[in-house]
């Protein structure tokens, strides 16, 4: 493993020697660490020997959210030693014996191995074990397909800007592109580089011929998590990218069976991984991708601006959706599918506009007997132009905008990173309380109020 080695004594000199031994190499060794060291240098992992070396708890929790392994060597009453042990990252002894060397040398193998995951280690890092516990099994929905009934509406900016919110509050997220018409993941996240695509992934999995069932599913979790693409700068964001996907008309891949098997199987690799998985699905709902990719979905994100052709669409995409189901699942089910999954988020909302607009699309729905209520319960404000635009025009993907308003904490992106993660919650209850331990949000509950009778206050006794 590539290493930075943190410290400036003997025993970090030993150390140096020691790791050296045993294949590993010293990318550098530095007695105090900033966060502007993880561009300067490559390396995977960071030992730190605390007593040797000046380095803060945050820029370690920087240094795991890019992905970095941490060990920590230190004395019993040193404040790293207790940080380290309560976050679980692997903690040892100083000055370091020849048993906890090999310890050290042991965890460190299995980071390479894969078994100390870098994700597990920003999460328990950003968080501490508790809210990561609570995290894991507060998720009410893992399934999130992201659409829209009309173009234009900003599903992929919601779709991407939803991931990189969980990804940053701690949550491993599983972003994929299943926009057959207008597949832009790529773009959002400045890929240039992927391990596959999703036309990749289905050009494989239909080349296959038709194994035995039980044997092809304990073969595929696996395959489908190698899909993804990890990044190198956020540990718990994985992505599949659509590229190509206006090929998805290939007479080759209209095997509708087998088109949902891969996408539920993306959906489950993720979800049995211990995340989330979000899919940008295309407008039109019978193409097969898209059908297959809402049909598994728990949770359906309709996007909507609040505008009259929106909300038309909406209808039409809502009728539409109950009429096909009903056929397959009857009527009863074909609503209890539709009320308990849809999950409507106006975007750029100026101001109250998404109320009469809510109504009206409420209206609509009646009109033409569909007694189905629909809560808005996402609503995102319009952002300036310029900011929209250098979301997706600059070359770092962190100018995306949640990720931009986590380091720059623009007010201009403030109520939209606050919307954009009360709508979250919709998904992972605790994530709003994951977003303000990762610094993504100044306050758990919302901005704090100032109390109009503070003054009030200091005149009584
Ligand atoms: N909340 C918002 N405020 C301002 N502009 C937005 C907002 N959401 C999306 N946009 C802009 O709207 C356009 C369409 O967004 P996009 O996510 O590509 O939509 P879709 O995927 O539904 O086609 C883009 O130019 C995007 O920057
Ligand atoms: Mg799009």
């Amino acid at each position: 493993m590539q290493i930075l080695l943190l410290g400036a004594g003997a025993v970090t000199a030993r150390l140096n020697l020691l790791l050296a031994e045993h294949g590993h190499s010293i990318a550098a060794q530095m007695a105090a660490f900033t966060p502007s060291h993880l561009d300067l240098f490559d390396f995977q992992g960071i030992v730190v020997v605390s007593p040797e070396s000046a380095v803060s708890t945050e820029s370690l929790v920087q240094a795991a959210e890019r992905g970095k392994v941490l060990f920590v060597v230190a004395g019993t009453g040193d404040g790293l030693a207790a940080w380290a042990n309560g976050v679980g990252v692997p903690a040892f002894a100083y000055p370091i014996a020849e048993v906890e060397s090999d310890r050290l040398l042991a965890e460190i193998r299995r980071a390479e191995a894969g078994n100390l995951a870098a994700d597990e280690q920003y999460r328990r890092a950003v968080l501490g074990s508790d809210l990561a516990a609570r995290l894991g099994s507060g998720m009410a929905i893992r399934k999130i397909a992201v659409t829209s009934p009309k173009g234009g509406a900003g599903k992929t900016t919601v779709a991407v800007n939803l991931a990189v919110a969980f990804a940053l509050s701690g949550v491993t997220t599983y972003l994929v592109d299943a926009d057959a018409n207008a597949g832009a993941i790529q773009y959002h996240l400045r890929l240039e580089r992927a391990h596959t695509s999703m036309i990749g992934l289905l050009r494989r999995e239909l080349a296959k011929p038709n194994l035995s069932t039980t044997m092809g599913e304990i073969a595929s979790g696996a395959a489908y998590l190698e899909a993804f693409t990890p990044l190198d700068d956020l540990a718990t964001l994985r992505v599949l990218p659509g590229l190509v996907m206006d090929d998805l008309s290939d007479e080759s891949l209209q095997d509708e069976e087998r088109i949902t098997a891969v996408l539920g199987g993306l959906y489950e690799a993720g979800v049995s991984s211990g995340g989330v998985v979000i899919m940008d699905v295309g407008i039109n709902p019978a193409h097969v991708v898209h059908r297959a990719a809402l049909r598994l979905a728990e949770g359906i994100a309709i996007v909507i601006k609040p505008e009259i052709p929106d909300l038309a669409e909406t209808r039409r995409w809502i009728a539409r959706m109950l009429g096909s189901l009903s056929g397959m699942v009857g009527r009863q089910a074909a609503y209890e599918f539709v009320g308990s999954r849809v999950k409507l988020c106006y975007n750029q909302v100026l101001g109250k506009d998404f109320k009469a607009a809510h109504r009206t699309l409420q209206a609509a729905l009646y009109e033409d007997e569909i007694d189905l209520s629909l809560a808005p319960n996402g609503v995102l404000p319009m952002v300036a132009a310029h900011l929209a635009a250098h979301g997706v025009n600059s070359d770092r993907r962190d100018d995306i905008l949640v990720w931009r308003y986590k380091r720059e904490k623009l007010e201009e992106l403030e109520g939209y990173t606050e919307a954009l993660l009360s709508f979250a919650t919709h998904f992972v209850p605790a994530v709003r309380e994951g977003a303000s331990r990762a610094g993504l949000l100044i306050s758990p509950h919302g901005r704090p109020r100032s109390n109009p009778f503070a003054w009030l206050r200091k005149l009584l006794p």
